[in-house]
């Protein structure tokens, strides 16, 4: 599903946030993304959903080398990959629903297809009743529920969550956690950077650890450390 080759990331200003990295994911895996600050998570994640090019290195997705797509074809390779952040990042002045229709209304869905999908979108993350309400007038936890639905409303092959619990309670983060693994559960392949060492301890699912830009461990069921 994905495959790395090599891939080293230099920033403009010399920073060397990657070095030779090599790694597949397969299709239906659940991975954590783990390391101290500055190991170079969200430079991978921001890699994969091609936000911007490696220096060096190839990342295939489901056979396709991204990094050699041509401009119009990244919004159908956005349209595969659901993302979720930190910081929410929903529309402030949009209600939730509109903020989950949107996502659909940018790869150009119809009418009818959002009229369905958004409101399945919302009722698998649990948050059906809020639809009116303006992100502010969520909780942090409902905000990041609403953003999961937006994640998952074009049924993407993939979901890049980076920090997704970074802002939540510990309780909070273990929903958002099982929702994900949920969605993960039902063929959505998931991708997670954290520093959350309960989360993933509690998961055992597949740890990639990066320090200083390298993998230095990749274990399935792993733990934190
Ligand atoms: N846009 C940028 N320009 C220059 N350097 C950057 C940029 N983004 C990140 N870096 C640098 O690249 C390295 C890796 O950063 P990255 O954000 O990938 O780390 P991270 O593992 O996500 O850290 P955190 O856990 O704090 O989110 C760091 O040294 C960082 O300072
Ligand atoms: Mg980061």
């Amino acid at each position: 599903m994905i495959e790395m080759q090599r891939i080293s990331m230099v920033y403009p200003n010399g920073v060397e946030a990657l070095n030779n990295i090599s790694l597949t994911m397969e299709r239906g895996e659940f991975v954590f993304l783990v390391g101290e600050s500055g190991a170079g998570k969200s430079t991978l994640v921001r890699l994969i959903c091609r936000e911007f090019l490696p220096s060096s290195g190839s990342i295939r997705i489901n056979g396709r080398d991204i990094t050699r797509l041509k401009r119009r074809e990244v919004p159908l390779l956005r349209r595969n990959i659901g993302v979720v952040f930190q910081d929410f990042r929903l529309l402030p002045n949009r209600s939730v629903y509109d903020n989950v229709a949107f996502a659909m209304q940018v790869v150009g869905a119809s009418g009818r297809e959002m009229r369905r999908r958004v409101p399945e979108s919302l009722e698998m993350v649990g948050i059906r009743g809020k639809e009116k309400m303006k992100p502010t007038e969520l909780s942090g936890g409902e905000q990041q529920r609403v953003c999961l639905a937006r994640a998952i409303v074009n049924k993407p092959v993939l979901i890049i969550a980076d920090e997704p619990t970074g802002n939540l309670d510990p309780r909070t983060s273990m929903d958002i956690v099982e929702l994900l693994r949920d969605i993960n559960i039902r063929g959505t392949t998931v991708v997670m950077a954290t520093h959350d060492r309960e989360i993933v301890d509690a998961l055992r699912r597949r740890v990639v650890v990066l320090d200083g830009g390298r993998v230095v461990r990749d274990e399935w069921k792993g733990a934190y450390c």
